[in-house]
């Protein structure tokens, strides 16, 4: 743990994107040397070489919204909408209103907010641009395991925006869509949230709505970078930009509860008390594949979601940044959002596994899908996307 992973600094100043081993961990709590609206201070840098929002230590509350673009819409009109987004985005992001702000006050407590910015393939049609697509850039396959509904999926344009107050996502997001009134409609909504500043032990990994320590296999932002940003020298608009994959999940909890614990700990491969692998101690600890049991089956199911996910292949992994949502009795899950450099090549064979044979599949059901290609960071002067749109 330790300050470097906070993603923000006090008082206004410049903050890293960046994150360390405690990757998923909420801010260390406070101590009493601590102003009381310290979570509320924090900020991160809006301008720099990537997107924030992505290496960001998960802020505790997320908006995800999906636009379409109005008809007639070309590359003129997106430059337009992005110069006012980048404009509002480095406003807010500094804890300071957006320039047609009709509630300038509630702008004052910026709470690490982050707004991300990422373009479907409708960006491309629009502008023009068909043949700077990535070739990852299309709806995913259709899996066994998807109950997909069209109020969940696609969208041309998509807004991330996280921050630990709620009260400042909604603001932020609220600006960001009214801004873009002219430009574009919003196609769905969904709210997320993990544990808020102050609430559990400096680098504690956050549980999802089934119970499940979740996060503690991620890979650590800082330092494989490569697993998530097309390399700044490399060639084209998308070099220090990346892929995002977003999946609603639905989680039949009534059924989860009918679940013993050993049935719960077996269908991931670790426990429920601390994450760890059945094989090990401590969350930690690697997970032992070939351990078998007195009765000479796998310790770890054949079938636990970690078996079937985990990845000998380095180039099968990739950044998961989800949020918990529960929008009442019976509408839990997970806002799944992972950041690939190419979702072809790592999320795409991972995602096929688990819809071949995965414990987890029998409580959860992806009920909505989008993917966006992620522009590059916005430099001093620059506007979003510019480097595709000029
Ligand atoms: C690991 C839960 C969906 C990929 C885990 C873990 C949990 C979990 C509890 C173990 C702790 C950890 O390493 O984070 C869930 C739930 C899901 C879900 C509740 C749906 C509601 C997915 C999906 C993917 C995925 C859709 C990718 C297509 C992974 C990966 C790991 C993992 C790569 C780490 C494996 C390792 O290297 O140890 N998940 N997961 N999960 N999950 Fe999921």
């Amino acid at each position: 743990g330790g300050a470097t992973f906070l993603g923000g600094a006090i008082g206004g100043a410049a903050a890293t994107f960046g994150g360390t081993a405690a990757w998923g961990a909420t801010r260390p709590s406070s101590s009493s040397s601590e102003a009381p609206d310290q979570a509320g201070r924090a900020t991160v840098a809006f301008r720099g070489p990537r997107q924030p929002g992505v290496g960001t230590t998960p802020q505790a509350f997320a908006t995800l919204l999906a636009l379409d673009l109005v008809d007639g819409s070309d590359r003129e009109s997106l430059v337009r909408l992005m110069r006012i987004w980048t404009d509002d985005a480095e406003r807010l992001m500094a804890g300071r209103p957006g320039l047609a702000d009709t509630e300038p006050e509630l702008a004052a407590v910026p709470a690490r907010l982050t707004v991300t910015v990422g373009y479907g393939p409708g960006v491309f049609a629009a502008a023009d641009l068909p043949g700077r697509a990535p070739a990852w850039l299309r709806p995913l396959p259709s899996f066994g395991v998807d109950r997909l509904a069209d109020a969940w999926s696609g969208g041309d344009l998509l807004l991330q925006v996280c921050a630990d107050d709620p009260v400042t996502v909604s603001h932020a997001a609220r600006v960001l869509v009214k801004q873009a009134r002219t430009f574009a409609r919003p196609r769905w909504l969904q709210r997320g949230f993990r544990n808020s500043p102050g609430t559990v032990a400096p680098g504690t990994t956050w549980r999802n709505p089934m119970g499940q320590v979740d996060g503690t296999g991620n890979i650590d932002p800082a330092a494989e970078p490569h697993l998530i940003w097309h390399p700044d020298g490399s060639a084209g608009w998308l070099a220090g930009g990346t892929s995002a994959v977003v999946r609603r999940i639905a989680m039949d909890l009534d059924r989860w509860d009918e679940v013993d614990r050993a049935g719960r700990e077996n269908t991931i491969g670790r426990r429920l008390s601390d994450g760890s692998p059945l094989t090990g101690r401590h969350e930690h600890d690697t997970p032992d594949l070939e351990a078998k049991g007195p009765n000479g089956f796998g310790v770890i199911d054949a079938a636990a979601h970690i078996r079937r996910s985990r990845t000998q292949d380095p180039h099968e992994r990739f950044l998961r940044r989800p949020y918990g949502y529960d929008d009442g009795p019976g509408d839990t899950g997970l806002v799944f959002v992972s950041y690939q450099a190419d979702i072809d090549r790592q999320f795409l064979p991972v995602q096929r596994r688990l819809d071949e044979l995965d414990l987890l599949n029998e409580w959860t059901t992806p009920i909505g899908s989008a993917i966006f290609a992620v522009p590059p960071g916005v430099g001093p002067g620059e506007y979003l996307g510019q480097a595709l749109l000029e």
